[in-house]
């Protein structure tokens, strides 16, 4: 499995050989001005809720592509309106896709669209796939509901975002990684507005102490699990 961060809340994994684009903010992303939206790889795209930063790109991409958009029902039908394909999910559900499995879990967040309209409840995603499984939070606070995922499963990889003001800072991150039972974390939703810009190093030991490991990629940096 490999993870590229494409900016603020957006991953692109490579699965299965097939590509999965998560939550796609880059044309409004100043600091992503080096990616190119329109040459993005999709056969899936994933939206953990409906705001714009997590949006934005989605149904241009998903139009170039012919990519499946996964996401909540309100979500999905929103975009089947607009005569995309679409596969809806709710909380708690999982499905096997082609390149391995998806769950839709709690995310303690809103979802309305830009224009106001509802866009369900946000969630985020447990992907399963060549043998490595990775939690992506999507938009959350610290919440219970993370006990129950190594319950079930054994995390690779945690991506929780870490920019505070709208979502789960630093702290509260780290607490995450104690209640998902993964020690090995990237971090992601930060630095793109005012609201939630970080000191790096001062995220990074704060992880480091608590014997965590906090991963921060440049935009177009990849890794590989
Ligand atoms: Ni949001
Ligand atoms: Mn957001």
């Amino acid at each position: 499995m490999k993870i590229t961060f494409l900016g603020h809340a957006c991953l692109q994994l490579e699965v299965g050989g097939f590509h999965i684009l998560v939550d796609p903010f880059i044309s409004g992303n100043p600091l992503a001005s080096h990616i190119q939206v329109d040459s993005l790889k999709a056969d899936f795209i994933l939206l953990t809720h409906a705001h714009q930063d997590h949006i934005l790109d989605a149904e241009s991409i998903a139009r170039r592509t012919g990519a499946k958009i996964v996401s909540n029902f309100e979500i999905v039908t929103h975009y089947q309106e607009k005569g995309l394909d679409a596969h809806p999910m709710n909380h708690g559900g999982s499905w096997t896709f082609d390149f391995g499995k998806l769950k839709y879990v709690n995310a303690i967040h809103t979802s309305g669209f830009p224009d106001g309209s509802y866009g369900g409840q946000p969630g985020g995603f447990i992907i399963e796939g060549e043998h490595k499984t990775i939690y992506i939070a999507g938009d959350t606070a610290l919440t219970q509901d993370m006990k129950l995922i190594p319950m079930q499963t054994r995390l690779d990889i945690a991506v929780l975002p870490i920019g505070d003001n709208f979502t789960m800072g630093v702290d509260d991150a780290i607490i995450a990684s104690d209640f998902i039972e993964c020690d090995k974390i990237l971090g992601y939703h930060f630095d793109t507005f005012g609201f939630i810009e970080i000191d790096h190093d001062q995220a990074k030991r704060k992880f480091f102490e608590k014997g965590k490991d906090l991963m921060l990629l440049s935009i177009g940096e990849s890794l590989e699990l």
